[in-house]
């Protein structure tokens, strides 16, 4: 028989892009055949995201043309995996493209049901019963699932989860009715999967949690966190850059996690720290256990340390009850806490989050909208100034790959038929395109260099900036 061919688009958070990279390396594994093309393909699995409303209406929106797409070949089949399936369960089967639906904790068993699928035209949902009550008897097949298959997008790069779940229940989250519980990763299962990557030639790891800095474990007579994985993750041969998302703005051992920054020259200088809004009235609604005050020190403690530490923020604009005055607090904290850049949403009431059962969706349409862009234009203005003093300096960049850009106008050439000119200049590996890559500070530095520099560091001075890119040149 020949190999059958699946098709995965993915929606979402990191943690989803790692399912998706797993699940990807798991059907390959398996005998199937990845394709970029839906439309040659047996199966499409789409990897969802419940966060909010708009995520979910985008995979509404793709089902769609799958439907449309399966007219012309019944026998496609289609997996809605993820959050989303984990949310609505059987409820999705109801949509005419649907035949399998396939939770989070479920994605271990991926490969058999996308073959009987296959093999008998079922329609199948298999999602965890009552999430909330934990995952035990998945945990052991996901633990295995992790360390067996690997996932890195990028070259030189991978990402690696130390827990799941989370126990926070922030009133307008999905995350805990979706993913479960908190659950630690083993530390020893970790490092040994990080020496395989680095054997493999993966020079970045990032440790990735809902809430990355309540990791702990109890393991050969002491209690593990974060900055202590971060230190064994650093000191595995071939390992350079050591990176995690997401912090909450915890106090425990935050100082710990800053000085392991400071201590390791591997340890990138960055912190991912959502404060969600800068007034303490909308933080006690959303069920946020600080204040914008506590949360203003802990940065200030991190700077004290780790002065060119590089601090990301994320905000809800529109919460039910902001008033004009709790937005100006948010204004006034994103002023105050000079982030390299902030992602901003607007609030969307998730069903069955407490945010949703017991508060009303008061703020208009049109002012979350309004104070989206009041929010993202003051976040901007920072953005500008702090990547202006850039200008000048060197900086060490590990390399992605193709900016987007070069890849859009590679792939332009090749669509109009391109001359053999443009066609040539995206694949031979020595001439110079424009490259993107990361500084340990997240920053986004464009310069121009040869593709086969992706995966390595390199060093690039600054010439020009925007509020979301450095661009430079490459120094030999
Ligand atoms: N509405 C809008 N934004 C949300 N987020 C989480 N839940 C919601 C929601 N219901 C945002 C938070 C979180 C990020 C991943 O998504 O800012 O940090
Ligand atoms: Fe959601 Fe809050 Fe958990 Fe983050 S910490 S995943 S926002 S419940």
């Amino acid at each position: 028989m020949k190999d059958r061919t699946v098709h995965i688009k993915s929606f979402g958070c990191q943690m989803n892009k790692l399912d998706t990279a797993l699940i990807a390396s798991a059907l390959q594994a398996a005998g199937f055949q990845l394709t970029d093309d839906v439309k040659e393909a047996d199966a499409v699995l789409i990897n969802t995201c419940s966060v909010r409303e708009h995520a979910e209406e985008r995979v509404y929106s793709h089902l769609g043309h799958l439907k449309h797409l399966k007219e012309h070949r019944p026998q496609m089949v289609v997996g809605v995996v993820g959050c989303m399936a984990q949310r609505l369960g059987d409820k999705l089967l109801e949509h005419e493209a649907v035949n399998l639906v396939c939770g989070p904790a479920q994605i271990p068993q991926i490969a058999d049901l996308l073959r009987e699928a296959l093999a008998q035209a079922s329609r199948r949902a298999v999602v965890t019963e009552n999430i909330r009550q934990g995952r035990q008897d998945s945990d052991a097949a996901l633990e295995e699932f992790e360390s067996t298959y690997s996932a890195g997008e990028l070259p030189g790069q991978a990402f690696v989860r130390v827990m799941r779940g989370c126990n926070n229940f922030c009133t307008y989250c999905i995350v805990p009715y979706v993913r479960g519980p908190e659950a630690c990763r083993p530390p020893e299962l970790i490092r040994e999967q990080v020496r395989r990557l680095a054997d493999a030639g993966v020079r970045q790891v990032t440790l990735l949690g809902q809430t990355v800095n309540s990791y702990r474990y109890q393991s050969g007579g002491r209690t593990w966190c974060l900055a202590d994985l971060l230190d064994m993750t650093a000191h595995v041969p071939g390992i350079e850059w050591v990176r995690f998302v997401t912090s909450y703005p915890y106090d425990q051992f935050y100082d710990e996690i800053v000085q392991v920054m400071a201590g390791s020259a591997k340890v990138c200088h960055y912190l991912h720290m959502p404060a969600q809004s800068g007034s303490d009235h909308i933080l006690r609604a959303m069920n946020r256990h600080y204040t914008a005050k506590h949360y203003l020190e802990l940065i200030e403690r991190a700077r004290a340390v780790v002065p060119d530490i590089a601090v990301a923020g994320d905000f809800i604009v529109g919460f039910p009850g902001e008033t004009q005055e709790d937005f100006e607090g948010t204004v006034d904290l994103v002023r105050e806490a000079r982030y390299k850049n902030s992602y901003i949403f607007k609030y969307s009431p998730r069903p069955g989050t407490t945010a949703q059962k017991r508060l009303t969706d008061t703020v208009p349409a049109e002012v979350k909208q309004q104070r989206n862009v009041e929010l993202l234009a003051v976040q901007d203005r920072i953005s500008a100034e702090l990547n202006r003093t850039f200008v000048n300096q060197q900086v060490v960049v590990l390399v992605e790959g193709p900016s987007k850009k070069q890849v859009r106008n590679a792939e332009c050439g090749m669509r109009n038929g391109g001359s053999s000119d443009s066609r040539d200049r995206s694949i031979i590996p020595y001439a110079n395109v424009q490259l993107v890559g990361r500084t340990s500070t997240d920053h986004i530095v464009v310069f121009d260099g040869s593709p086969s520099l992706a995966g390595s560091f390199a060093r690039v001075r600054i010439t020009q900036t925007s509020p979301l890119t450095l661009f430079g040149d490459l120094q030999p």
